[in-house]
């Protein structure tokens, strides 16, 4: 009994990759908000800046209150997931910003290490074209780690538009399941990124983000629970 109490205190980071070969799809924008709200849910999380450009470690640099730990890992190349895997004790969520490129060594490290691979898109016709790289590099993935989650995430989601409406149309057909979640285009996600912060930190006047954001957290949670949606 008491060993059975031992290994249940034993933290085993889940791990989610951000990625998209497009650049300025989101990702560090969705890899900052949600593990700022994983942090502030009461999770040990730590961004692994997988991108050279920096950008998750500028954003916790712009203020004092980030919750999560960020790290630059960009120098890892093909050896993050090895690095990763020592880290996995440390932290109940690990979350991996990085660079707009499928092909980077550092990218395919990311997505064998991972439990779950985000997507973030913009929904334009370019936008979605650009991004099938990544989808081959999820497939190819899972060769080596069989049990890797996907999901699409509409970002900067501009709602009854008839264009909106004819890319989530084009979804379907992009081979990778979708979250119900999105994000819309907010100007608090900005200021988040200015002032260092999580949402949550801008309060009141963010509440339609925070509900937004909290919505994403608790799907990302239940899927690598496990659980059904
Ligand atoms: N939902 C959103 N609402 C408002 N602005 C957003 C949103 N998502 C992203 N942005 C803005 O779009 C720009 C690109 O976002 P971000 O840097 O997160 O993309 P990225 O995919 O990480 O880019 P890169 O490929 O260069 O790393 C940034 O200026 C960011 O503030
Ligand atoms: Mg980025």
């Amino acid at each position: 009994m008491a060993r059975v109490e031992f290994w249940s205190d034993v933290v085993n980071a889940k791990i989610i990759a951000v990625v998209n070969q497009k650049g300025g799809a989101g990702k560090t924008t969705l890899a900052m908000l949600l593990a700022g709200s994983l942090a502030d849910a009461g999770h040990t999380v730590l961004v692994a800046d997988a991108d050279p450009q920096n950008t998750a470690l500028h954003w916790a640099g712009m203020g004092q209150g980030y919750p999560a730990a960020v790290e630059d890992v960009s120098g890892e190349e093909g050896k993050l997931h090895k690095v990763l895997r020592r880290r996995r004790d440390d932290y109940d969520y690990i979350v991996i910003d990085s660079p707009p490129a499928a092909a980077a060594p550092v990218t395919q490290s990311a997505l064998r290490i991972a439990d779950l691979a985000l997507v973030p898109v913009i929904p334009s016709p370019l936008d979605l074209w650009a991004s099938v790289r990544i989808r081959e590099a999820i497939v190819a993935a899972r060769h080596k780690n069989p049990d890797l989650l996907a999901r699409l995430v509409v970002n900067q989601m501009q709602p009854n538009t008839v264009l909106a409406r004819e890319v989530m149309g084009m979804l379907p057909e992009f081979g990778i399941p979708l979250l119900a979640a999105s994000l819309k285009s907010r100007t608090a996600y900005r200021q988040c990124a200015a002032l260092g912060a999580t949402i949550a930190a801008l309060g009141a006047r963010a509440g339609m983000a925070i509900m937004e954001l909290e919505a994403l957290r608790r799907e990302v949670e239940r899927l690598l629970n496990g659980e059904k949606d």
